[in-house]
């Protein structure tokens, strides 16, 4: 069996040659006459695959025997078995092609044990379907960041599973100018709407994945050698971005608990925040430094709104709800609605 995993310089691409063809995959067969190309195109693809496994093991510092790898959108895992072959203690892959079988297969013949879990990346909620990541010290992005239309949450939630590393490879614009290219949608043909629907070369700049990896903590950061390669090295390599990057600190990121609210520091009447977006709402209500809004006046009563809760005042008493806790002003009425408390004011 013949196997090219992922990204591949010519027209081959993904390409799995079974002694017995299923169907839906003969169309991607490899005929007689192309076998020399994809023998090649394989070669080179192989011996640059395995020198970023070597990279990511050397820049860790040889010893992978006590960490714990996984790869997001992993396809048939050739890094995850390459880096349990070299000792390393782990090793999980994702990926919303299915390759549970494929994962067996690769277990049973190398005596391996990858896992592989099924999971799709969200573009819309900007988090994983069905799996998430488990936390582990390295996390790999391999040819994956091209496919989504939100490459650079994807890369913060990667980091924000990583104890110790995160190795990102991905087509990209080498420059320091944070910019993002996006191709055309529905590149690759997916089935998403507009605009979750890029799905082939969204291309984050150089910078942009740097400063995104730094946002998230890793600032140890080492960008991977080009090696000369069958196809032509200077546009492979100029138009990838590889790096790996060490934690350096435990950033604040959507993914570990940062702001994903403003605070705002100015009173907005309550009508005008809707209710029937509950989160929204309580979280304004939370963050707001309310001020009392003078609503009525009955019966020699001012009638007073302070965020969620109405008072009845007693005209003529001083009353500074910014300074003074309501309940130690003298004679104050106090409700949850308005007309509860315009019925205590008719009663007093
Ligand atoms: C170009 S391949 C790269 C595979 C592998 N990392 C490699 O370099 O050989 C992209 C992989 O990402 C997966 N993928 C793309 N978008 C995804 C998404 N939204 N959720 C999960 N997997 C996704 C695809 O199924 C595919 O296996």
């Amino acid at each position: 069996m013949a196997l090219l995993a992922g990204t591949s310089p010519g027209r081959r691409k993904g390409v799995v040659k079974w002694p017995l063809l299923p169907d839906e995959i003969a169309d991607l067969a490899v005929q007689p006459d192309d076998l020399q190309a994809f023998r090649s195109s394989n070669d080179a693809l192989r011996s640059v695959y395995d020198h970023f496994v070597s990279f990511i093991c050397e820049s860790i510092g040889s010893e992978i025997s006590a960490l714990e790898f996984a790869e997001f959108g992993c396809n048939s895992g050739y890094f995850l078995f390459s880096l349990l072959r070299r000792g390393a203690l782990s090793a999980v892959g994702l990926d919303f092609t299915y390759n549970q079988l494929v994962f067996d297969f690769f277990n049973r013949k190398l005596g391996t044990q990858a896992n592989f879990l099924f999971s799709e990346w969200d573009s819309f909620a900007h988090q994983p379907n069905h799996n998430a990541v488990p936390e582990v010290d390295v996390c790999l992005s391999i040819a994956v960041l091209c496919h989504l239309a939100d490459p650079l949450h994807h890369l913060t939630y990667l980091c924000s599973r990583a104890r110790r590393a995160v190795f990102v490879w991905t087509p990209s614009f080498p420059t320091d100018d944070l910019i993002m290219g996006f191709g055309q949608p529905a590149g690759f043909s997916n089935s998403l709407a507009w605009p979750l629907s890029f799905d082939n070369l969204v291309k984050p700049s150089r910078g942009l994945i740097e400063l995104c990896l730094k946002e998230s903590g890793f600032g140890d950061i080492h960008h991977i050698n080009p090696i000369p390669t069958e196809f032509d090295a200077i546009d492979f390599w100029n138009v990838h971005t590889g790096i790996i990057a060490f934690r350096t600190s435990n950033a604040r990121t959507v993914y570990s608990g940062g702001a994903t609210t403003r605070v705002i520091p100015w009173d907005v009447p309550i009508e005008l925040l809707a209710e029937e977006i509950p989160a929204a709402a309580q979280r304004v209500k939370r963050v707001w430094r309310s001020q009392p809004h003078l609503v009525d006046t009955i019966g020699g009563y001012n009638i007073v709104r302070l965020g969620n809760e109405w008072y009845a005042v007693p005209q003529g008493v001083p009353a500074d709800f910014e300074r003074d806790d309501p309940a130690s002003i003298p004679g104050l009425i106090q409700g949850m609605t308005r007309d509860e408390v315009t019925q205590m004011v008719t009663r007093a």
